[in-house]
């Protein structure tokens, strides 16, 4: 388990990160801290594109960057998004591909996914409950 410090830490560095979404077309900003087990964070931001289809989420944006820089073990990432210039009053839950995605890397018994609306205000849930009976890598082992 992650203590409450590193909670707060992540969702301060995924406002952080949120400021660099480039999402001209649905004016929705996301950003994201993915923490790995060695304890470094690697943010990102969703990057829309005008032909939409290439459009890469926050979530796999700081994964991609991870897995990139040769990290593979993963503990928990914190999302937070909504409207451009507006409060944020909902959850940014993960989309299926995301999920998807963090099914490859990580362990869903134990990986946190951190959802807020500031520091004080978030939910965390495991990729297990939010990705049940997932397809992953041990699928493939026979
Ligand atoms: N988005 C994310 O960055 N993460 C999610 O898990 C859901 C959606 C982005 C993609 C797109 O730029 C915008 O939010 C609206 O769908």
């Amino acid at each position: 388990m992650i203590d409450n410090d590193m909670i707060e830490k992540l969702i301060e560095v995924a406002f952080h990160a949120r400021q660099n979404s480039y999402s001209p077309y649905s004016d929705y900003q996301v950003g994201a801290a993915l923490l790995t087990e060695d304890g470094s964070i690697y943010t990102g931001c969703n990057i829309e594109n005008a032909a939409y289809s290439p459009t890469n989420c926050a979530e796999r944006t700081a994964f991609f960057k991870a897995v990139s820089e040769g990290k593979r073990q993963f503990s928990a990432i914190s999302i937070v998004g909504g409207a451009k210039g507006k409060e944020i009053v909902e959850y940014a839950n993960p989309c299926g591909v995301c999920r998807q995605v963090m099914m490859e890397f990580c362990n869903p018994q134990t990986f946190q996914i951190i959802v807020a609306k500031s520091v004080s205000e978030y939910e965390i849930k495991t990729l297990e409950e939010l990705l049940p009976n997932g397809f992953g890598a041990a699928n493939l082992q026979f």
